[in-house]
């Protein structure tokens, strides 16, 4: 209890949340960290930015609490090879040696994506998409270049990101498609297996879970595999909202990939608790105006319902040994992208750590599900 501010120490909700509930956490291992708590159950990871280590605080907690490393921005295309040929390494090096000396492993995000991508790759000065054997060359070229510079240190890709449309019956028009063709995904996984076969590999998308994308979800899968290429889990993003999607369709898009076989890691998990559509993650997808109604504080009711919504979710998360990985988009509630996504300059509170990097009763609901998974309660 000793981090906790005294607002939630002193409320039945909090205390219960904290210490009861059908959690078996006694008080005095309250400040085992989400690490621990998991043990060896799956990975618990954040993303990070590079500048976050220069802040004491913040290095400690990001050492501290989780197995595992995302760059959230650092290993993107645009951020590695902005400049055709000119790869540019040192935020990228500096967050995965930071990992490497507190014994984390490495998560890379990531190789393909029509978001934070320089327009060279697949697109000529006027915008027409390149021919396909040069674009392709450039692909190879980025994803042999990246992955070979991260060879052995980087545990697993993933490979493209958010290459499946909301609304046309598959993939998203987008550059890389345009130049290549259908078969970018595909060619895009064999160059990095090429450049590291020991390196697991993903795909990355936001709402494939959901009924309305999970039969393309699949579909990626199936081809993936019948192209023989090597896919070692489907990541789900996991930018949830407070009251959607249900916690039933959730389980049955999990489900849905598990029976087939395939591992499943959240990738880029937060909840939010502001109000915003709910049209899923697309970085294009801003609002202009949007409220802003937790400027100041949080009230101790929010508190609850983001705790209590954490807590369901990483239950039904942890029920299934398939789920490998839950990886948090960020540590802080200061650093999280919902500051700026869909609406600029808003005041979020989505995360585990609150601005001051105290935990707050959504850390508590997380880390007593991963320590209940870890250690099944024994009768007495
Ligand atoms: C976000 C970063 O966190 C921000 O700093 C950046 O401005 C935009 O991208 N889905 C993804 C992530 O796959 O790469 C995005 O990260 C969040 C949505």
């Amino acid at each position: 209890m000793r981090r906790l501010p005294r607002l939630f120490t002193a409320s039945p909700v909090f205390m219960a949340l904290v210490v009861g509930g059908g959690s078996s956490l006694h008080a005095g291992e309250s400040t085992q960290t989400l690490r621990d708590a998991a043990g060896e159950r799956l990975l618990v990871g954040t993303a990070i930015m590079s500048h976050h280590l220069d802040d004491p605080p913040h290095a400690a907690l990001i050492a501290e609490q989780f197995h595992c490393i995302t760059a959230g921005n650092e290993m993107k295309p645009d951020a590695l090879q902005r400049v055709q040929g000119q790869f540019t390494f040192d935020a990228a090096d500096k967050i995965v040696a930071f990992a490497e000396a507190h014994g984390q492993t490495v998560i890379g995000h990531t190789l393909l994506w029509h978001h934070q991508a320089p327009r060279w790759m697949f697109e000529d000065e006027q915008g027409q998409p390149l021919p396909r054997e040069q674009a392709l060359e450039n692909l190879r070229t980025h994803i042999h270049t990246v992955v070979g510079h991260f060879k052995g240190r980087v545990k697993g890709w993933d490979v493209v990101n958010e290459a499946i449309d909301d609304s046309e019956p598959y993939l998203r028009d987008t550059p890389a498609l345009r130049a290549i063709g259908y078969d970018y995904v595909i060619k895009a996984f064999q160059f990095a297996h090429e450049a590291d076969p020991d390196a697991e590999l993903y795909y990355n998308d936001y709402n494939i879970e959901r009924d309305y994308k999970r039969d393309k979800a699949l579909r990626m899968i199936r081809e993936l595999r019948e192209a023989g290429v090597r896919l070692d889990a489907i990541g789900v993003q996991g930018h949830w909202l407070l009251g959607s999607p249900s916690l039933d369709e959730i389980d049955r898009g999990i489900s849905a990939f598990l029976k087939q076989g395939i591992s499943v890691m959240v990738t880029e998990m937060d909840v939010d608790p502001l109000p915003r559509n709910d049209a899923g993650a697309d970085l294009s997808a801003t609002e202009r105006a949007g409220q802003n109604p937790y400027l100041d504080t949080f009230p101790d009711e929010m508190h609850h319902r983001l705790a209590t919504r954490y807590d369901e979710l990483f239950r039904l998360l942890l029920r299934e040994p398939g789920v490998t990985r839950i990886t948090l988009w960020g540590t802080t509630d200061a650093h999280s992208w919902l500051n700026n996504w869909p609406v600029r300059g808003r005041t979020n509170h989505a995360l585990l750590f609150d601005r001051d990097f105290k935990p707050k009763p959504a850390f508590h609901a997380a880390r007593n599900a991963l320590h209940d998974a870890n250690s099944p309660a024994t009768s007495p």
